[in-house]
């Protein structure tokens, strides 16, 4: 490739912009007809969550435990993984979309763009928040247990350890915007497991294959 056909940042930053926005289009669950979830028929006899993502689940005394203990612990897990991915969304993706959107760099000719793609991804990003509200609401009050009352998240607490360790703004800045992109990407496998899993419950099921789709 000679030095006159090299694509400018620019364009290329340009380009990778407008797929995702096409991207955001067709897929974003913001744009796709979703089903009312809380419509689904509850089936009582189904785990609430993949029990293969335990990370006790070899342990004796998961092996040991009643069927009883089993089953309200797995309606647990789906209630704590949503409460996680609700603090994901609102304390470490949102405040990523707000900053550029705020804030598009001054300097670079791609910053309309960058602003209007950032505001797409942040409207998804609120439903994905309401999605994960309404699925553990539902499990709740089909299984009638107390909600789960828990706010000390390893990975919000480690963000504000990293943040706190930065001593400029602009690594405060980009510190936000890797643990955002790490964040949302790298749930993927974990949803893909019950996105996947015909035998858990169908809202969490449908719940999870609906968000996979908006990710990836
Ligand atoms: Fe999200």
């Amino acid at each position: 490739m000679t030095k006159d056909s090299v694509i400018p940042d620019s364009e290329n930053v340009s380009l990778m912009l407008k797929k995702l926005s096409a991207l955001w289009k067709n897929r974003a669950a913001v744009n796709n007809k979703h089903a009312d979830y809380s419509e689904l028929a509850f089936e009582s006899s189904k785990s609430d969550f993949s029990e293969s993502l335990l990370p006790f689940r070899n342990h004796d005394a998961w092996r040991e435990a009643s069927q009883d203990i089993k089953s309200r612990c797995l309606s647990y897990a789906w209630g704590v993984y949503n409460l996680k991915t609700i603090y994901i969304e609102c304390d470490v993706v949102t405040p990523a979309c707000e900053d550029i959107i705020k804030r598009p760099p001054i300097n670079s000719i791609n910053r309309v763009e960058l602003q209007d793609v950032m505001s797409e991804a942040l409207l998804d990003e609120a439903l994905h928040t309401r999605m994960s509200i309404m699925a553990c609401n539902y499990i709740y009050d089909r299984r009638r247990l107390e909600p789960l009352n828990y706010t000390d998240f390893n990975l919000i607490k480690c963000r504000q350890m990293m943040l706190a360790d930065c001593n400029a703004e602009w690594k405060r800045r980009l510190t936000c915007f890797a643990i955002a992109c790490a964040s949302e990407t790298l749930i993927t496998d974990y949803l893909k497991v019950m996105a996947e899993d015909n035998s858990i419950q169908r809202l969490c099921h449908e719940v999870t294959k609906g968000a996979l789709i908006s990710i990836i």
